[in-house]
């Protein structure tokens, strides 16, 4: 039997950086509602259970509440944050307003070095988050922790193995969270750890088999990281039975579409049915005359589900369709539903008619570095793995105003020249994202002797770690003058080029 943590969803907002803690013991983690049942619990015999926190009072009886039979299983279980005082309510012991709320880091004190918190420091620093806490300890506990202003920081009791933090061990702010959640793991659970990316790729191969019987699967691969790891997982599991259809909407960067084809089509390294659309024309058509950035993108998302319902129909009786949803854009899927499809789904979202029996959405649990690494141990190229984001809407979204196919060359081959100029300077694993857009802009230059008017190109690069807010990366003065440089001299009708000193907030990183 395969060791497994299972982590009970109470609506918190770090819910799957704990599964991820608990992947990073080397131990396999699955998310669920705490809805799940004892009978389900049973089912799956995890090793563990962590009890998430979330936003609710646990005196609420409108509260999300659990299952109480969940204390008696045996198993042991760690409380966080709400999942702390959930343990302490439910078990007898009382749970208030604190007096004052702690936000942040805070220093906590060690009362008593046993259990989880053994090897913890004398005073440590953890994140705090909470209004209510722990007035009074269930019968059979003991407090462990505390801090000025709360006085159950952490308990436990041994024997029934059941431990509570208030503090979220999960976050790196909390200095020894990730020896405290390893404690619990290794210790009382008992797992010793041998879960790796690669026992990923293998359980869920077997899964998807298992699943899919003699199913057909569609997938929409865009060439992202994404989806390109989950076709090439379904490729592993399923082979022939796969069907991957790449909209070529005539908005991708340089030689991107060959490039999809060259990986994925029958030259390519997997045996998989590859289907390639293209639909350049008919984007370039619908999209004449709109310059409204909205509309693009609107007209952008419906033609690519056009194509790809097109598509769809011609292979006929589909039984599934693949996505290649990463966590945090999860999404409602299941048997007989229609599929509740993301807008910002990175192929601009999916058709949402009703013939799949089922959406598979393989790496629904993964961060997008685990999806690298899973990327990796199916034998991806790394340049693929490593590919910076791009958006559905493609070259669309930087392309200020009426988007041409003149102007869709100009902004590719000034962006193929960034990116290469980026890479031979060795700055490409520094910044998070960097292209080139084309702004609506022409001005007066000189060229030779000759008086042009012509288009300015802007370049945008940008570091940050979760794409919400960025900073425009600063790029050294030589490469932007090389890149400078090489456009105007390489790229017909561009003699201009800017660079975009904009952060975000108050600018986004796409320019639509
Ligand atoms: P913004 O422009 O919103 O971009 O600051 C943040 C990140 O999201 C990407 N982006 C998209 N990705 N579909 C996508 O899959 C889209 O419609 C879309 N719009 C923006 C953008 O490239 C950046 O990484």
């Amino acid at each position: 039997m395969k060791e497994s943590i299972l982590v009970l969803d109470f609506g918190g907002q770090y819910n799957q950086l704990i599964a991820r803690r608990v992947r990073e013991c080397n131990v396999y983690c699955e998310v669920h509602p705490y809805t799940m049942t004892v009978e389900e619990i049973k089912a799956m015999a995890p090793d563990g259970i962590i009890l998430t926190g979330g936003p609710n009072s646990v005196y609420d009886m409108s509260s999300p509440h659990g299952d109480a039979a969940l204390f008696d299983m045996g198993i042991p279980i760690l409380g966080i944050c709400y999942g702390a005082q959930l343990m302490a309510w439910t078990l007898g012991g009382k749970v208030a307003t604190a007096p004052v709320s702690e936000y942040g880091k805070t220093e906590v004190k060690i009362t008593d070095k046993t259990g989880l918190l053994k090897d913890v420091s004398d005073t440590t620093v953890a994140w705090m988050s909470h209004t209510d806490y722990i007035e009074t300890v269930p019968e059979g506990f003991k407090v462990t922790a505390s801090t000025l202003v709360c006085p159950v920081a952490a308990m436990e009791n041994e024997e029934k193995k059941l431990y509570a933090f208030q503090y979220h061990p999960e976050v790196t702010h909390s200095q020894e969270g990730m020896k405290m959640l390893s404690a619990f793991v290794h210790g009382p659970c008992g797992c010793k750890g041998e879960w790796k990316m690669d026992s990923f790729v293998e359980n869920s191969i077997t899964e998807i088999r298992e699943k899919v019987g003699s199913g057909k699967v569609l997938c929409a691969l865009s060439g992202g990281v994404d989806s390109s790891v989950a076709a090439v997982l379904m490729s592993k599991a399923v082979g022939k039975q796969l069907t991957c259809v790449f909209v070529d909407h005539g908005l991708l960067r340089k030689n991107e579409g060959d490039e999809v084809e060259a990986i994925f089509g029958p030259e390519g390294d997997y045996d998989l049915n590859f289907i390639r659309v293209n639909a350049q024309q008919r984007f370039y058509k619908a999209l004449e005359g709109v310059t409204e950035p909205e509309a693009k993108r609107k007209i952008i998302g419906e033609e690519f589900i056009r194509v790809f319902e097109e598509e769809a129909k011609k292979i006929g009786a589909v039984d599934y369709l693949v996505q290649g949803t990463i966590y945090p854009d999860v999404i409602e899927s299941g048997l007989g539903k229609s599929a509740v499809i993301k807008s910002h789904h990175n192929v601009g979202g999916l058709p949402d008619y009703v013939d799949f029996k089922e959406i598979i959405e393989p790496l629904r649990m993964l961060f997008k570095d685990e999806v690298r690494k899973a990327g990796l141990e199916l034998g991806i190229p790394e340049y693929l793995v490593y590919r910076q984001p791009f958006p559905g809407p493609g070259l669309g979204v930087r392309i200020i105003g009426e988007i041409t196919e003149e102007k869709v060359k100009i902004v590719q081959d000034a962006d193929a020249i960034f990116r290469e100029e980026v890479a031979a300077a060795g700055l490409a694993g520094s910044i998070s994202q960097y292209f080139a857009a084309l702004t609506n802009m022409r001005s007066v230059g000189v060229m030779g002797d000759f008086r042009t008017y012509d288009y300015a190109v802007a370049l945008r690069a940008v570091t940050t770690s979760d794409f919400m807010t960025a900073e425009s990366a600063k790029l050294p003065w030589e490469v932007i003058e090389k890149v400078t440089s090489r456009i105007v001299n390489e790229v017909d009708h561009v003699n201009r080029v800017l660079y975009d000193c904009t952060g975000k907030p108050p600018g986004t990183v796409e320019f639509e």
